[in-house]
């Protein structure tokens, strides 16, 4: 099993829609997937009553009443973590995962709060040694903006990886509200899945690759 921690202190930056469209791209793909919701606002719960039945599977798991509940035989567990998670919290949702997935917004107070949080948690031994990498998403890009401009500057110096940048578009919004992903319909979504997404995809499962030979 592999387990994808989605974690920034900062609300609204994307962590419920990268939650969601993960575990949707996983349980697309066939694996028995299961999303753990630690919001207090519920958003990855809430988007799973939406889920139409004939969607691929998707076991939703209420971490804010059970944390750390789990089922057995899941290929994938996607971990969707609340804003302001405090460090000591998320040093022990770091135990239930391989990776964490860390989206940043375009603004000048996403990356401030991003940067001070990863200060902080680069004081834990499975972030500084490595064993449990950060994967830095810039989501919401718009090109050629100011903004964007300055995004790019904050993830030259980030020092993680920048495993993939999210442009802007509506049908995160619109998908969401059906209860779906982009991934459950990737005929629509084919040039973002490939784009945009295939890298972070391929950047979890390398870290499958690496977990079953190490
Ligand atoms: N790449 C994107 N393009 C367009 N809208 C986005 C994108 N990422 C997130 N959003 C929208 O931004 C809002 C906040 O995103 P959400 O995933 O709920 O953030 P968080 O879980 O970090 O609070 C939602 O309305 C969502 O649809
Ligand atoms: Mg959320």
């Amino acid at each position: 099993m592999l387990s994808v921690l989605v974690a920034n202190p900062k609300g609204g930056c994307g962590k419920s829609t990268l939650a969601t469209n993960l575990a949707a791209a996983f349980a697309n793909s066939g694996m028995k997937t299961a999303l753990a919701d630690v919001d207090p606002q519920k958003s990855s719960l809430t988007w799973l009553k939406l889920r139409p039945q004939d969607a691929a599977k998707i076991e939703g798991l209420n971490w804010l009443k059970n944390e750390g509940e789990m089922t057995k035989g899941l290929h994938r567990l996607v971990i969707d973590v609340g804003a302001g998670i405090p460090k000591q919290h998320f040093d022990v949702l770091l135990k239930a995962a391989d990776l964490v997935v860390m989206p940043v917004l375009p603004s000048i107070f996403d990356e401030t709060t991003t940067g001070e949080f990863l200060q902080k948690v680069e004081t834990l031994k499975p972030i500084s040694k490595g064993t449990k990498p950060i994967a830095i998403v810039g989501n919401r890009m718009r090109a050629n903006t100011r903004a964007a401009g300055r995004l790019e500057a904050f993830l030259d110096d980030v020092g993680h990886q920048v495993v993939t940048r999210l442009s802007d578009r509506s049908a995160y919004s619109e998908m969401a509200s059906q209860g779906l992903s982009v991934f459950d319909r990737p005929g629509a979504h084919k040039s973002i899945i490939e784009s945009d997404w295939m890298p972070l995809i391929q950047f979890v499962e390398s870290q499958d690759w690496a977990y079953a030979v190490g």
